[in-house]
């Protein structure tokens, strides 16, 4: 999860997703009649989802696009990929203080973030400070990972590899296996101050066939890595790949990629929960 170049080369998927949320939401939000809106993008690791999903779909009068990461390095990478009239990248830890940031900063018309939340142990205090950074008529739009079949195998895997899963809980959601992470998210919501939210629960299940697609796209966003020495990364990955074979497909949901009849079947399963909050 340190390394933008990787990260950014697995997005396919993702970004494919990210997208297609965004246009069944983004006409709901509130917004400016005057176009010149101002929109936050939380977690934007390497800037490529704030550019080429966020900012197309931004009227082109827009006042200020800034992608936010609590990660320098993947600032550092944005700020030099991306030198776009209008749009910038800071360093901004959203589950810390963000006093500082607000001195320096005006508020946002819109905040959106795509898969980060589950990675800030404290919701309550994330979901204030967005709700402090928008603007009095702002609104946010909040995508986060509840369960996933990557989270059951660190589970499974950390009695053998526990010296190197540091902290593993801050890189499992706070919604994991919750019975109703729905109504968690939206108590963090009413709490915050907004007055007008619906938070809705969404699964997904993709299937890869390729040992080497499925190494490509999970190595990057597996955090554990930078402690691993590297001559067990493989016998890490092998494990890992072992017990995401053994996964079974939930029933009754849609397998994305699937093919029949292929040698490999790894299943990897996903399930969020997204809120469309005005304050
Ligand atoms: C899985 S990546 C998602 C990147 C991008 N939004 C996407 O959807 O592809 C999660 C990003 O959230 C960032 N992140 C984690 N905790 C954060 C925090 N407390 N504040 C801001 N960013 C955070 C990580 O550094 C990482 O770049």
């Amino acid at each position: 999860m340190d390394n933008p170049d990787l990260y950014k080369k697995s997005s396919d998927l993702r970004d494919d997703d990210h997208a297609q949320l965004l246009d069944e939401f983004a006409p709901t939000f509130n917004w400016r009649v005057d176009g010149k809106d101002s929109v936050m993008d939380v977690g934007c690791a390497g800037g490529n989802v704030t550019t080429e999903i966020v900012l197309p779909r931004l009227p082109t009068t827009f006042s200020r696009l800034m992608g936010v990461d609590v990660n320098e390095k993947m600032i550092d990478y944005a700020n030099k990929c991306y030198k776009i009239p209008k749009v910038s990248f800071s360093t901004l830890d959203i589950g810390g203080d963000v006093s500082e940031f607000r001195q320096k900063n005006d508020p946002f018309d819109h905040i959106i973030t795509f898969f980060c939340l589950h990675l800030v142990p404290d919701q309550k205090r994330a979901v204030q400070n967005i709700y402090d950074l928008l603007e009095t008529n702002g609104d946010c739009f909040l995508h986060i990972l509840a369960d996933f079949s990557g989270f059951d195998i660190y589970k499974a895997m950390y009695p053998r590899w526990s010296e190197y899963m540091v902290n593993i809980d801050n890189f499992i959601s706070p919604y994991y296996h919750r019975i109703d992470p729905v109504n968690m998210l939206k108590n963090h919501l009413k709490n915050a101050g907004f007055t007008q939210y619906t938070v809705v629960e969404r699964r997904r299940i993709v299937a890869y066939h390729n040992i080497q697609e499925f190494i490509g796209a999970f190595k990057p966003i597996i955090p554990f890595f930078k402690h691993i020495p590297l001559e067990r990364h493989s016998e890490f990955f092998d494990e890992f790949c072992k017990l995401a074979m053994e996964i079974r497909p939930d029933e009754g949901i849609q397998i994305e990629k699937f093919k029949a009849s292929q040698n490999v079947n790894i299943f990897v399963s996903y399930k969020f929960v997204i809120a469309y909050a005005r304050k």
